[in-house]
């Protein structure tokens, strides 16, 4: 589906904000989700916003005052299956890295944590999850990274929602909290490749964040639960402003 042109998409925002819906976030303290969180106050599409994640956020200025943050132990979702309920869009920015976590603990995350909590969104109402999985995710990849963001796409999936969409960005641009040396050469390269190339290898944070705002506001594509939104798309929806 083409990009919405910009005074289009003020009248789908304005249409949404009246059907005045409830989200939740996954990840919201990640490079992504914070700036998914900024994205959806600034536009203010929402008239409830849940985080839910395994700390509570320091969120003090008023901008803050209408979110609700929901702590849970993601090793024992069922106790928590309360935090999902009444939320009509689900947005998942959640995942580790192996070399954090371990292989192990990257599968729990990336792909475990990611399916319970979309199977607990969908039992308390969810109709449209919105996955944030990473450009060559492929359930039969041979590469554990690939392999597991495929299998995790395929599980949400699964879940039945009345609409998914899966975002595959490239390399994130951004300046990362945490330090990750070997990401922080590649986005350097990347971040000047995309001088001459923006949609090629890489996207910024705030462009998948807006990307997945203007998308929710859009309605789905015909004849299909699913939409997957690969770099270049997600590039071409979230320069719409
Ligand atoms: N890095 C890239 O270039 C790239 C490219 C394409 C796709 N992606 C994918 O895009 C997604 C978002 O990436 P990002 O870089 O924006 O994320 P990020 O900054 O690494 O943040 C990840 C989020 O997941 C949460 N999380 C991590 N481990 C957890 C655990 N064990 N239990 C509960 N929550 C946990 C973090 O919570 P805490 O703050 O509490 O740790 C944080 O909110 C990920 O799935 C990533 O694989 C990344």
């Amino acid at each position: 589906m083409p990009p919405p042109k910009p005074e289009e998409l003020k009248n789908l925002r304005e249409s949404f904000r009246a059907k005045k819906q409830a989200c939740f976030i996954l990840g919201a303290s990640g490079e992504t989700g914070k700036e998914l969180l900024a994205e959806i106050l600034k536009q203010q599409i929402f008239s409830r916003v849940t985080l839910i994640g395994r700390r509570k956020l320091d969120l003090e200025e008023p901008l803050y005052s209408s979110v609700k943050q929901e702590v849970v132990d993601f090793e024992k979702l069922d106790e928590s299956s309360a935090a999902f309920q009444g939320h009509d869009v689900g947005f998942c920015c959640l995942g580790t890295t192996r070399g954090k976590a371990g292989a192990a603990g990257f599968v729990r995350v990336d792909r475990d944590y990611i399916q319970h909590s979309a199977e607990l969104a969908k039992a308390g109402g969810c109709r449209h999850f919105v996955l944030q999985s990473t450009k060559g995710a492929d359930a039969s990849s041979s590469f554990l990274y690939l392999r597991v963001k495929g299998e995790a796409e395929s599980r949400v999936e699964a879940v039945g929602f009345d609409r998914c969409s899966i975002f595959r960005p490239a390399v994130l641009l951004c300046d990362r909290r945490e330090s990750r040396p070997g990401e922080w050469v590649t986005r350097k390269v990347l971040g000047a490749v995309a001088y001459v190339c923006p949609t090629l290898y890489s996207v910024p944070t705030v462009t998948v964040a807006r990307a997945m705002v203007n998308n929710v506001v859009m309605p789905g594509p015909d004849n299909r639960k699913v939409e997957i939104l690969e770099n270049a798309d997600i590039h071409a929806l979230g320069n719409v402003k």
